[in-house]
């Protein structure tokens, strides 16, 4: 069971990136071009440009831009001001270089739809960071940086964001309303951060969000702010303090009428009841268990799940059948 369970959350989690999917994508694109296009400053006197960044076309004939460990991103910047001006860019990815702040000025006004500073040690952004980008942003992804407050401002008026990542940070207080104005926003990833759940840290999200992701961000108890989720598919709360779910009438699952797949591997649940997983016992078709204090086998609370699937290989198109629990509980962790 331990297998399958995890084999799910592979899928889920390479559901939940479709940015890292995108580079993928455009890496084999690459290796199968056998090699990168040239870059629109390729008749530049040598610049540390021509060794850390590559560059590709897509179908659409739209530039992406590949860079690892820039040194100077003024020169990066003065360059693509200099050649990209006014072309849209359908990839800019820039992983270890210092950036460090990111204002009005940042992109010299470039378009671009997929962005991906990581490893930036970005720790500001000033409210009119990306405000050339209020329509063309799709996926934002800032994972490995300093930044310690949700740049609420910054974000506002990224009305065609599907996908905001900012894992790894240094982010504390997820304020009511934070993303409310983001109505298109399908993933959020908020991954390794120590977080603080407000009630409407989430607000604004109930139709557009399907994919969230709480890893290991120090919760002690399934946060409120996810209650009126109705279109989550994914939720990840792996890796955190959780000690129950409140399983009485308040059920904290009972809105997500959508929730497919939900991640409690490497908490520290003792025991579930039979109301754990109330409201989505007809949606519910993966979850792990792996890795908590759960001394026998949580059979109320399983059993609600209708829909929950075992691997085929095991027992070939069948529901889990209950009464094959002995079988099951061989591969559950227990303590
Ligand atoms: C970015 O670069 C750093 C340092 O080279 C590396 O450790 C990290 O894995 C890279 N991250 C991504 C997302 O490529
Ligand atoms: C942004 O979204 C609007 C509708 O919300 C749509 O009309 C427009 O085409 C989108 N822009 C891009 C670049 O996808
Ligand atoms: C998060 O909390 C852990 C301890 O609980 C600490 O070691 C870590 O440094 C904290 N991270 C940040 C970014 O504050």
């Amino acid at each position: 069971m331990a297998l399958v369970w995890l084999h799910h959350f592979n899928r889920m989690t390479s559901h939940l990136s479709p940015l890292s999917l995108l580079t993928t994508l455009f890496l084999l694109t690459v290796l199968i071009q056998g090699g990168s296009a040239q870059c629109p400053w390729e008749d530049e006197p040598e610049t540390e440009l021509q060794s850390t960044c590559i560059c590709s076309y897509n179908t659409a004939n739209e530039l992406s831009i590949q860079c690892n460990d820039l040194t100077s991103y003024p020169l990066f910047k003065a360059t693509l001001n200099k050649y990209v001006s006014k072309v849209p860019l359908d990839l800019l990815y820039i992983n270890n270089s210092a950036i460090r702040n990111i204002n009005e000025n940042t992109f010299n006004g470039v378009l671009i739809k997929n962005l991906q500073l990581s490893h930036c040690r970005i720790n500001s952004i000033t409210p009119n960071a990306f405000r050339h980008l209020d329509f063309t942003l799709k996926h934002l992804n800032l994972q490995e940086n300093d930044i310690e407050q949700i740049p609420v401002e910054a974000f506002r008026h990224l009305k065609n964001l599907t996908l905001i990542d900012l894992s790894k940070n240094k982010i504390g207080k997820i304020p009511d309303d934070a993303f409310s104005t983001l109505n298109n926003l399908v993933t959020l990833k908020l991954s390794d951060n120590n977080l603080t759940l407000y009630k409407n840290s989430f607000r604004g999200l109930e139709l557009s969000l399907k994919n969230l992701n709480l890893k290991n961000t120090k919760l002690k108890s399934v946060p409120e702010c996810i209650k009126g989720l109705k279109s989550l598919t994914f939720l990840d709360l792996a890796q955190n303090l959780l000690t129950q779910l409140p399983g009485n009438n308040m059920g904290i699952f009972k809105n997500l009428n959508s929730l497919t797949a939900l991640n409690l591997e490497r908490n520290i649940l003792q025991e579930l009841n039979e109301n754990a997983f109330l409201g989505v016992e007809d949606t519910l078709s993966s979850l792990s268990l792996l890795n908590n204090l759960l001394t026998e086998f949580p059979t109320k609370a399983i059993s609600t799940l209708k829909e929950l699937r075992v691997s085929e290989s095991l027992f070939p198109h069948t529901l889990l059948p209950f009464h094959h629990f002995q079988v099951i509980s061989v591969y559950f962790t227990l303590l």
